[in-house]
């Protein structure tokens, strides 16, 4: 499938976006491992979640749609899911193979997760080496590095995980492992990955206890409460909008209902710190998540030097904010950002590419890229390698670019944007099939 876009004058209006995919991701697991019925309300239609809830059917575990946005996740308690009858196909999703890892291995039957060719791409020692060090049967059915992954389903305990990368992916495999584990699991993070895990086992009863970067449960645990959660709109969606709106001129747009779960919202701070103008209004907590809306209004930006501890906080947002950056005055460094390579696509290099092929200038590094702005951009046709994030990238340039921009590969948008060029045309854009 191809989006058309073409050059906006301006954009405004009030929009909300589609539920947040890592915490809808947690509630499904989470909800079907609870003693009841959990209700997800805001619960996010993708493609990467329709893989996780997909996987759960497999373990017995019965999903019903309550209306437009509704889901009934009938949890039968933490030794609830039986055996599957085939292999747990978590399509494209690196969250749903790597989560699901840290729960299967505590199980008491055998399991084997796989996915599609660019899953089957993407590294999992990450997980089977530290499931390993808990007593998980667990192994790469090729090799230790890369997925299918085979699992036994067998007796755990606690360890203590120092992680070499910060990843929320790790950190929650390691620590849903804990909940089935004898004794303490603890896990160490270089830098602040997302939390969403941590909160949502407190929602279900257990008490996880973070002190900086450290994280520990005491397993094994006896059992989860269902949620009753209302799933926030997925910032890492709303980033698009507000790049789109920042860049276009004339524009005003207000995004409604956001999580603003500081481990998520790095792109904000890189964003005001290149000068743009972004509001966050009626904040509040729903569910334990930070919420708000925000109000977003064409700004001039300029370059900045990026690296640190905002790096994991803004991790899915580098290809838009390198399109940011191309607009900017001045120079855009991006440093200590390695993992983007092994993102759905090797993200520092299809960026580049896909930036490249509209005309700005933009060179990679080993772990970032370097980008000099303002440059203007001219609209062509350009494959989004089919990586979600890199299709909305793309499909915004395409905002700022002369004459008509194609992206490649669109359907992908649907992993984590179902609605993506709906909502665009609502704010005065042209984007279409
Ligand atoms: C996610 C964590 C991040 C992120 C991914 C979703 C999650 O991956 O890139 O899109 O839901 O935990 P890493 O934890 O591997 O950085």
């Amino acid at each position: 499938m191809q989006l058309r876009t073409k050059r906006a004058t301006s954009l405004s209006g009030h929009v909300t976006v589609p539920g947040d995919k890592s915490i809808t991701h947690r509630a499904l697991l989470l909800g079907s491992l609870g003693d009841g019925p959990s209700r997800i309300e805001g619960y996010l239609h993708g493609e990467d979640c329709r893989a996780t809830a997909g996987c759960l059917a497999e373990l017995g575990i019965d999903i019903e749609r309550q209306g437009q946005s509704t889901i009934l996740v009938r949890g039968r308690g933490l030794n609830g899911w039986s055996a599957p009858a085939r292999p747990l196909d978590c399509v494209r999703s690196g969250t749903a193979m790597r989560l699901m890892a840290g729960l299967l291995s505590g199980q008491r039957f055998p399991s084997e997760l796989t996915g599609n060719d660019q899953l089957l791409a993407r590294p999992m020692d990450r997980v089977i080496l530290p499931l390993r060090a808990m007593g998980a049967r667990i192994r790469g059915a090729r090799d230790d590095r890369l997925p299918p992954l085979l699992i036994e389903g067998s007796p755990l305990a606690g360890a203590r995980h120092l992680l070499p990368v910060a990843s929320a992916q790790v950190k929650s495999s390691l620590l849903l492992a804990g909940l089935y584990a004898e004794g303490r699991t603890e896990v160490v993070e270089p830098g602040p990955s997302r939390d969403h895990t941590e909160r949502m086992l407190e929602a279900c009863g257990v008490t996880v206890h973070s002190q900086d970067l450290a994280h520990t449960l005491d397993g094994p645990v006896q059992s989860l409460q269902p949620l009753d959660v209302h799933v926030p709109g997925d910032f890492s969606s709303a980033a698009y909008l507000c790049v789109a709106a920042l860049l276009v001129p004339g524009s005003e747009v207000v995004i409604e209902n956001v999580g603003t779960n500081r481990t998520r919202t790095g792109l904000l701070d890189l964003l005001r710190e290149m000068g743009a103008d972004i509001a966050e209004e009626n904040a509040h907590l729903e569910g334990g998540e930070p919420v708000a809306d925000l109000l977003v209004r064409h700004s001039s930006l300029k370059g900045i030097s990026i690296g640190g501890e905002v790096v994991p906080r803004a991790i899915d947002e580098f290809p838009i904010l390198a399109l940011a950056a191309t607009q900017a005055t001045g120079e855009t460094h991006v440093r200590d950002a390695r993992e983007l390579r092994v993102k759905e696509t090797d993200r520092i290099g299809t960026t580049v590419t896909a930036l490249r092929a509209l005309g700005a200038e933009i060179a990679p590094t080993p772990d970032g890229f370097d980008i000099i702005g303002p440059t203007p951009l001219v609209g062509t046709l350009v494959d989004s390698h089919d990586d979600h994030r890199l299709g909305m990238t793309i499909a915004v340039a395409g905002l700022v670019a002369n004459g008509e921009t194609i992206v490649l590969g669109a359907e992908r948008i649907a992993d984590s944007y179902p609605g993506f060029a709906g909502t665009m045309a609502s704010l005065g854009a042209e984007v279409r099939p």
